[in-house]
């Protein structure tokens, strides 16, 4: 269309048209949760997006980027999966974006490989996820990142000879238990329990499987929740039932305490050790500028977390390559500018593996600290530049 038009206009007319042929508009569908209990998800991804995009005006090379927002939902998939299908087949997005559920992008990978539509994921972290489809970057974190290494440490460092671990029944739940126990185990540990506690759409009632942990007094407690309103409610039942008293160590990936909850989950929180590769706190220059911005933006109560980070790290994946390929998204072409893409994001330094597409990242055991009445983040030891240990080791589906 925009040829023709070029043609009916008249020489001189055309010579100036040049410029703006060039200029492109991508569009990029994004599938989140923008509803519901999960709601703050969403509008956590969202803003750390359109603030790259307002932080950096040039990093679209002149292009421009349309954002077509689709409400998840609940996190079951099937509502993703249809709004994957309009987006791709409606309307004729060049790249996806977001997926807050794992089920949800679980459920979109068929989709995206049909149709080669580039697939960005923002959160979502069932390790094989990326196994899905060619055309899945994850810019997040797998659920093996945290949980494998987290095995080890507890097993070596906080002196866990036993541990139960409550998860979250659903795909990155089952994840994060396999995950780590096989470091655990590894590192000459025993899990002691395996407590499935609930789903993802309700935050339960914790204190029945709490109790239960209680009454089998193992040394370590290890949690995997999906972050937000889960997290909140774990860590003040593991308050109220008396837990850390009873001399058992609250630990976890990061979702456990995200920045956006943390300073409400009190002195209950305190002592708890996490692996995780980003918190607001982080003393990186990246991170303070980003934190500065987010700030001004939003308001100073309001804080960036691990999902912001990586929705922000995402947008700069998709600028990346509207900026590398003019504007003009073909998805093989898209892949490959992906593949081996460094970035200097607020987390630390990242990589997307060329052969998983999964984020390379550092992973830090944290340990929660109370300083000048607020919580903080304290870091007590770094993993450098950790692959996903699901794929690196080859463990189930990450072998295919
Ligand atoms: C996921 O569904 O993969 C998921 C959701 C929330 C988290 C982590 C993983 O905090």
């Amino acid at each position: 269309m925009k040829l023709l038009r070029t043609v009916a206009l008249g020489a001189a007319a055309m010579a100036l048209a040049v410029p703006a042929a060039h200029a492109a508009t991508v569009k990029v569908g994004v599938v989140m949760t923008f509803s519901g209990v999960n709601a703050e998800y969403g509008e956590q991804i969202m803003r750390a997006m359109d603030l790259y995009l307002k932080e950096h005006p040039d990093a679209l090379g002149g292009n421009k980027i349309e954002l077509i927002k689709r409400d998840s939902k609940n996190p079951g998939g099937a509502v993703a999966k249809t709004e994957v299908q309009e987006l791709i087949t409606r309307d004729k997005v060049d790249m996806l974006a977001g997926f807050v559920f794992s089920p949800d992008a679980i459920a979109s990978a068929p989709l995206v490989t049909q149709a080669k539509v580039p697939m960005i994921i923002m959160n979502a972290g069932t390790a094989w996820i990326t196994n899905l489809s060619p055309y899945i970057v994850r810019t997040s974190f797998s659920m093996w990142h945290a949980a494998y290494p987290m095995g080890g440490y507890a097993a070596k460092s906080l002196a866990c000879k036993t541990a139960a671990v409550g998860y979250t029944d659903y795909p990155p739940g089952k994840d994060s238990l396999e995950a780590f126990k096989k470091g655990f185990e590894g590192a000459g540990g025993q899990v002691v329990d395996e407590i499935p506690m609930g789903n993802p759409a309700q935050v339960p009632d914790f204190t029945p499987f709490l109790q239960r942990v209680k009454d089998k007094k193992p040394d370590c407690f290890y949690v995997f929740v999906p972050a937000g309103p889960h997290a909140a409610a774990l860590v003040k039942t593991y308050g109220d039932l008396g837990l850390r008293a009873a001399g058992i160590k609250l630990i976890g990936p990061l979702d456990i305490i995200q920045d956006t909850k943390l300073q409400q989950m009190g002195k209950a929180a305190e002592g708890m050790v996490v692996m995780g590769h980003y918190a607001a706190d982080y003393d990186n220059p990246a991170n303070k500028a980003f934190v500065k911005a987010w700030h001004a933006a939003y308001g100073a109560d309001s804080t960036p977390d691990f999902m912001a980070v990586a929705g922000w790290d995402g947008m700069a994946a998709i600028a990346h390559v509207v900026k590398t390929l003019h504007g003009k998204i073909d998805p093989d072409k898209a892949m490959k500018a992906l593949e081996g893409w460094k970035f200097n994001s607020p987390r630390g330094p990242i990589m997307i593996d060329p052969m998983t597409r999964d984020v390379v990242q550092n992973e830090h055991v944290e340990e929660v600290v109370a300083k000048g009445g607020r919580l903080h983040v304290k870091v007590l030891e770094t993993i450098p530049q950790v692959k996903d240990p699901c794929k690196e080791l080859k463990v189930g589906k990450c072998a295919q």
